[in-house]
């Protein structure tokens, strides 16, 4: 959560960072500030959504100088305000700091600071590494010297950007924990917390490890690892255009990403598949390994954990292996059994979500081989796990996931395939059956978010807007779905929804159901849906107003008991999730426009939560 942004060349440097920045409001966005050298520091910062500070400084240009550091806040230490958002100055004017993180320590620091003579303005704990920073250079004279004895002091994490009174010419910049990329310019060098940021201006970047550090010039970079010592990097080019993280003539980045889905999938499948066989590149796990665990834990948070419960049911299926999933949230704090013989599959769009990456490194030291699903390239969680298999979604930047869930699911697919196969778990002729529905999934895809289709879909919208308690309802695989679909809706609609499955709603949450209660009911898994109409008919008796998704071949059936349906392609019974979630994400995102909702950038959220 938080973006940072940091400019210095020979362009004015206040335009570079608002436009930064503009790319980075998915970190956070209830304030940004920024904060430019010119005779001095010249801070500008405001509550409320970046056009309001682009306002205020006339797109950049009310603000002279050629170095500058910028932030998007998603509030952790103090409620959204002015005083507290980005850039910090230290009580002496000396030091200027915009952050990305949480200095978990900030109090003690605080009253040490005090002590000493630095006063506060703001409740946050980045005025207070600001302070820590200014004091540590008032004592050593020089600012690295003081920022390497920062980090010995600070704890949590940070991404941060620091501009010297003294420095003119110079930035420093150091990371644990919360991602940082260095882009080198010709004449100008920048600093962000994703490549978008700076991508208009540079491909070329080094994303840097815990504990390094940058202290660079317009024209040179010194980069230091966390023992001080100087390092070389060796920058990386960035191969994807910037439209990938731009709207491209859709209204929202939500619905260009639900129409990006064919295409992510189809990036994240075919170059998997070669001579007919799942190939996963780097994996290390052996068909050896395999045979000597004995469980497997899937841990993640928010729609990456229910992919985790899809890939429950995909993976005991397939490999016979017991599969938990496990929110990340109570799995570091659930001491878990780990050891050599479990595996745990950690999964995440970031990379970088901070109970993840903690339980991660959790399963690291206690002797779990970890396998990371991870869409961010070079993230943390990327970089700490044992073996990665990346999504390749291409950047998400709505808010609420689409593409990305899609292509974790595909990963799931291609992993339980690999597994079973290694085990032999898997029939030739499943495994056939399994590949071939596998490569058509982006078109079937396709076929559902047509223009009509999803003109269908609106208008079911406009009639659900008013609903104020929505129950999805569902069996085995159908039962994650509703949970995603299920969380779409309250996240972006601010529709209270509930799901559960299908068979729990007699064990006490069918008394909620009264007259005109909105019920979506997903049966898509053949052998149990008539279960689930039964289960349906049971809510119909209460007054319940069902709307059934199932597949095509199932429309004579699911007619006679719904009220409204909507139909879905059929595929292989394991992927059949892929197809059935694509309209519930359709369904949640026009809800959201009928009740005028913001869908990218939805109330209290952020895209990325590095925070616990
Ligand atoms: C919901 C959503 C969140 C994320 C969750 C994990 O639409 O996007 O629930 O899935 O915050 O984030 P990552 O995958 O980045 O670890």
């Amino acid at each position: 959560m938080c973006g940072i942004v940091g400019y210095l060349g020979k362009q004015q440097a206040a335009p570079i960072l608002l436009d930064g920045l503009a790319k980075l409001e998915y970190r956070g966005y209830d304030s940004a500030g920024v904060c430019v050298f010119s005779d001095g520091f010249c801070v500008r910062k405001t509550e409320g959504r970046l056009r309001n500070l682009s306002t205020q400084i006339d797109g950049g240009a009310a603000l002279q100088g050629n170095l500058g550091i910028g932030h998007t806040r998603w509030a952790t230490h103090g409620a959204p305000s002015d005083i507290n958002s980005h850039p910090h100055v230290a009580t002496n004017g000396k030091i200027s700091i915009v952050h990305n993180g949480i200095i978990e320590n900030y109090l003690a620091l605080k009253e040490f600071l005090m002590k000493n003579g630095k006063t506060f303005v703001s409740d946050t704990d980045t005025e207070v590494a600001a302070n820590l920073l200014e004091y540590l250079y008032e004592q050593e004279g020089d600012l690295l010297r003081a920022a390497q004895a920062a980090t010995k002091q600070l704890e949590g994490s940070y991404a941060m950007g620091i501009l010297c009174i003294d420095r003119p010419n110079a930035m420093l910049a150091i990371k644990k924990d919360s991602p940082l990329i260095f882009g080198f310019g010709e004449g100008e060098n920048f600093i962000a917390s994703d490549v978008p940021a700076i991508l208009k201006y540079t491909r070329k970047v080094v994303y840097l490890n815990d504990g390094d550090m940058v202290d660079f010039t317009a024209d040179s970079a010194v980069f230091y690892n966390s023992l001080g010592e100087k390092v070389s990097k060796t920058p990386e080019m960035i191969t994807w255009e910037l439209s990938a993280a731009e709207k491209g003539g859709y209204p929202h980045f939500m619905l260009k990403e639900i129409h990006e889905q064919p295409k992510a999938l189809c990036r994240t499948i075919h170059p998997r598949i070669k001579d007919g066989k799942v190939c996963l590149g780097d994996l290390t796990i052996t068909e050896d390994y395999l045979r000597n665990i004995h469980r497997i834990y899937i841990v993640a948070c928010g729609s990456a954990y229910y992919v985790g419960c899809h890939g429950k049911y995909i993976l005991e299926k397939i490999c016979r292996i017991p599969v938990e999933p496990v929110l990340a949230s109570e799995f570091r704090y659930c001491e878990p059994v780990l050891g050599e013989d479990t595996l745990v599959i950690i999964i995440s769009q970031s990379g970088e979500t901070a109970d993840t990456l903690a339980a991660l490194r959790q399963a690291n030291s206690l002797g779990a081989r970890t396998l990371g699903i991870v869409n961010v390239v070079g993230s943390a969680i990327a970089k700490a796990a044992n073996d990665v298999v990346y999504t390749w979604a291409g950047p998400e930047i709505a808010v609420a996931t689409t593409k990305a869930y899609s292509t974790q699911l595909s990963v799931m697919y291609l992993l339980a395939m690999y597994m079973g196969e290694l085990l032999g778990t898997l029939s030739r002729e499943e495994y056939d059956a399994m590949l071939d529905a596998m490569q058509k999934l982006p078109e079937q895809i396709e076929q559902i978010i047509t223009d009509e289709n999803l003109a269908k879909i609106s208008a079911i919208a406009d009639d659900c807007r008013d609903n104020h308690d929505v129950f999805f309802i569902g069996r085995n695989l159908d039962s994650p779905t509703c949970m995603e679909g299920s969380l779409k809706l309250k996240e972006i609609a601010y529709v209270h929804s509930e799901a559960y499955a299908a068979g729990e709603l007699k064990h006490g949450p069918i008394s909620l159901i009264e007259k005109d209660t909105l019920v979506i009911a997903v049966a898509c898994v053949a052998e149990l849906f008539d279960k689930t109409m039964s289960n349906v008919k049971e809510v119909k008796a209460r007054g319940a107003n069902v709307l059934g998704l199932t597949t095509e071949d199932m429309e004579e059936e699911i007619r006679k008991t719904v009220d409204r349906y909507i139909l879905v392609p059929k595929t292989h019974p394991l992927l059949q999730p892929s197809l059935n979630i694509i309209p519930l994400q359709a369904l949640s995102y026009y809800v959201a426009l009928a009740r005028g909702c913001d869908v990218d950038n939805p109330r209290n959220l952020a895209k990325s939560v590095t925070v616990e």
